[in-house]
């Protein structure tokens, strides 16, 4: 399917930042009535990454900005616009965008984007299009997460589920219409909010010491709910992407789901009828790190050379909102 745009938006280099503190199954053993193999056996995770108190988002998403400038060979001065897609921002103001371009030196524009686990599919369909109409040469797009400052620690049904992390793209221009992101299908439900949600904190809820005893700034998951309407969200968007371009499981080299569940994962790729050895996994090290899970699959895939130019990905997720959705990208690199 060829846009009818002048160009087409391609990525021109990835990269990924995980923080270097280990937390494994047996630290929520140590303190919790929960176990490494109920873990394992019902997530997939069996460990994931914490960045230190003092160290917000922005952290590991400079981090993994700096990874892709350097791999792309140019310098910060060189980007047009940077989008973070996060749902841990620093603060809630000034945006995160705007705490990386100062430390970055960058010159550019920038915003947040809050879709939660689907912010970097969403993200990926923004930025592309500032490329494809020809506003922007060069975008950087960061999705970057840091869970743990949300997380309860003491509620063994959510905390053990998600890590830290950060990892992007950097998205340039091409008159080559058969490479690049080639088509998205996104969609939202603001009916499934109260499922999966931080309730406080925010103008609904504005911090009070009775918030905050509550534990309201806390991520609340209903996970049953969640993870029945995950399984049908993400697999029905991922078979109707590939039906829509008319790809078969045999056109699909890999698979790159959102990592909140490899129950979830499992479920996706049989409904595509794509074996498990083309679904880019690595919730088993990092847990689900919300905006970082899709790119961090890409950049760690790429730099084990297991992804090759002209590469059919899928890309899928489903998260807060209920948000889901699917992107068709044929690497370039
Ligand atoms: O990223 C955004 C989207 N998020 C998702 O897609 C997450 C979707 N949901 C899930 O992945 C799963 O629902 C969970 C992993 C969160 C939970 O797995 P489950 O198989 O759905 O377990 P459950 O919630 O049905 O709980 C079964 C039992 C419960 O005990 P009772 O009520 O049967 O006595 C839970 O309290 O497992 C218990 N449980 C635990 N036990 C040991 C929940 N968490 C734990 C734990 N260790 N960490």
């Amino acid at each position: 399917m060829s846009k009818k745009t002048p160009f087409n938006a391609y990525v021109s280099a990835v990269g990924h930042y995980f923080p270097e503190k280990v937390i494994t199954n047996k630290h929520f053993e140590s303190y919790l009535d929960t176990t490494d193999d109920w873990i394992r056996t019902r997530t997939g995770i069996s460990e994931r990454r914490y960045l230190e108190k003092d160290q917000p988002t922005s952290y590991a998403a400079v981090r993994a900005a700096r990874m892709i400038l350097e791999k792309r060979g140019i310098s910060a001065k060189e980007i047009d616009l940077i989008i973070i897609t996060t749902v841990t921002p620093d603060m809630f103001y000034p945006s995160t965008a705007a705490r990386v371009q100062n430390e970055l030196g960058a010159k550019c524009w920038g915003f947040d984007l809050s879709a939660a686990c689907s912010g970097f599919i969403f993200g990926l369909n923004t930025a592309a299009q500032f490329i494809e109409n020809g506003t922007c040469k060069k975008v950087l797009l960061i999705g970057a997460d840091k869970m743990s400052s949300i997380a309860n620690m003491e509620d063994r049904n959510t905390c053990v589920l998600f890590g830290d992390g950060a990892a992007g793209f950097l998205l340039e221009p091409t008159e080559d219409k058969t490479i690049g992101v080639m088509d998205a299908l996104l969609h939202m439900d603001g009916s499934g909010g109260e499922f999966l949600c931080q309730p406080g904190g925010g103008s609904l809820n504005p911090p009070t010491h009775e918030t905050v005893d509550k534990k309201m700034h806390f991520v609340h998951q209903e996970g049953k709910v969640v993870f029945r309407e995950a399984v049908k969200g993400m697999a029905d968007i991922s078979v109707e992407i590939m039906e829509k371009n008319g790809l078969t499981s045999e056109d699909v080299a890999f698979l790159v789901p959102h990592q909140a569940n490899l129950r979830i994962i499992q479920a996706t790729a049989d409904r595509m009828g794509v074996s498990l050895d083309k679904v880019m996994i690595n919730i088993n090290k990092y847990g689900n790190t919300t905006s970082c899970t899709i790119p961090s699959c890409i950049s760690e895939h790429f730099y084990e050379g297991k992804v090759k130019k002209g590469d059919n990905l899928i890309l899928s997720s489903f998260g807060a909102g209920f948000t889901w959705g699917s992107i068709l990208l044929k690497w370039a690199i």
